[in-house]
């Protein structure tokens, strides 16, 4: 069986083809940023036109990647929320008209969903996992017990993790997105020098607050000297803010394992996903804290932790494995909780 996945929630423009045995045949990803960079973020509108114009051109490459035709495809996944609903719109009704015209299955996907999944697609990983959803609107600790069935052990409170790294970057003056930009300059710079919180940390729970920590980041740098930044300041500052936001997350990942090990004594693997799960400091965090635990650390790779298409299809592919399959007028949803999905009527009895 062949999929075609599409995904048009933020500001890449994506589509793949991917097989039930898990090769991912194609994976085409137009990258908006050029549209947004001048803005410091992704505008919805000029977001959902480069949708609308690129959408074709990318399902059509995604195709000749794969070396199939529309004739070949078995069946269609397309994100149909959370994110910008112009977006999610083009894409949804993308995938609809494609499965109406062939008259075939049509998944509808949570976003979420496909991240929280795609390490089941890179590395085979088995039910149950503890996942780790880190992205640039997202940030949740959750238990993946199957397909649909996900158990919410803490959330983000205000910011989500990408957030807070794409305003450190605005206000530092770096390019966007802000997480690449924010690691690079980590690399070269020293921890130390500056001195910021570590929201929640320590306290019981597994929630997270970014907000602190970035009026925290506004402050140090309007105490610096207003003529300009130095470089150097603006390393050491971002090397500070990523060993932060890494303390946090082992401090909350922690705790989470504990539940999650007094829950599922069997599960022993600690994922990562979403576009923040990129981060090469946090990875090797991560891979600390699931070592002393006893557990595998899994993180797909960077490619395939931002927004692309592969994920949606291999969802699909999933869900469709299970019966689940959606009828075309399936409303796309701008918000879309993993937890309280209602969305199981799509499963075939
Ligand atoms: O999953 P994603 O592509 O889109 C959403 O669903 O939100 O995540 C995008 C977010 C952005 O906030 C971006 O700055 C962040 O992921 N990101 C990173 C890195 N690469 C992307 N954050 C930290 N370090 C990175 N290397
Ligand atoms: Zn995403």
């Amino acid at each position: 069986m062949k999929i075609l996945g599409i995904e048009t929630s933020c500001d890449e423009t994506a589509a793949s083809m991917v097989n039930d045995r898990g090769e991912i045949l194609s994976n085409i990803i137009y990258s908006q940023l050029v549209h947004h960079a001048p803005f410091g973020g992704v505008v919805p509108e000029i977001a959902a036109r480069a949708h609308l114009e690129k959408i074709d051109e990318v399902v059509t490459q995604a195709l000749h990647q794969a070396n199939l035709t529309f004739a070949e495809v078995d069946a269609v996944a397309a994100t149909a929320g959370p994110g910008l609903i112009g977006g999610v719109i083009v894409g949804l009704m993308t995938g609809k008209a494609i499965a109406a015209a062939r008259n075939i299955p049509f998944l509808a996907i949570n976003h979420l969903e496909g991240h929280a999944l795609t390490a089941r697609l890179t590395n085979k990983v088995s039910f149950p996992y503890l996942l780790l959803l880190i992205s640039g609107g997202h940030t949740q600790i959750l238990i993946v017990e199957n397909v649909n069935q996900y158990q919410q052990l803490g959330k983000t409170l205000d910011d989500a993790m990408g957030e807070a790294f794409d305003k450190t970057a605005k206000m530092l003056g770096l390019d966007f997105p802000g997480g690449p930009s924010v690691e690079k300059m980590a690399r070269i710079g020293k921890i130390g020098v500056f001195s910021l919180p570590r929201p929640l940390k320590g306290r019981i729970g597994c929630d997270f607050s970014f907000s602190g920590l970035k009026t925290a980041v506004r402050h140090v740098i309007q105490a610096l000297p207003p003529s300009q930044i130095k470089s150097v300041d603006t390393s050491n500052l971002c090397a500070e803010f990523q060993l932060a936001v890494s303390d946090v997350v082992a401090d909350r990942t922690q705790n989470a394992i504990d539940i999650f090990g007094k829950a599922f004594p069997s599960g022993k693997t600690l994922v990562a996903a979403g576009g923040v799960a990129a981060n090469l400091e946090l990875r090797k965090r991560l891979s600390i804290l699931a070592e002393q635990n006893g557990m595998k650390f899994v993180a797909p790779p960077t490619h395939l932790c931002t927004d692309n298409g592969a994920m949606i299809a291999w969802a699909g592919i999933e869900r469709l494995r299970l019966g689940f399959v959606d009828n075309l007028d399936f409303s796309p949803r701008p918000r879309w909780s993993l937890v309280s999905d209602p969305k199981k009527t799509g499963k075939r009895s």
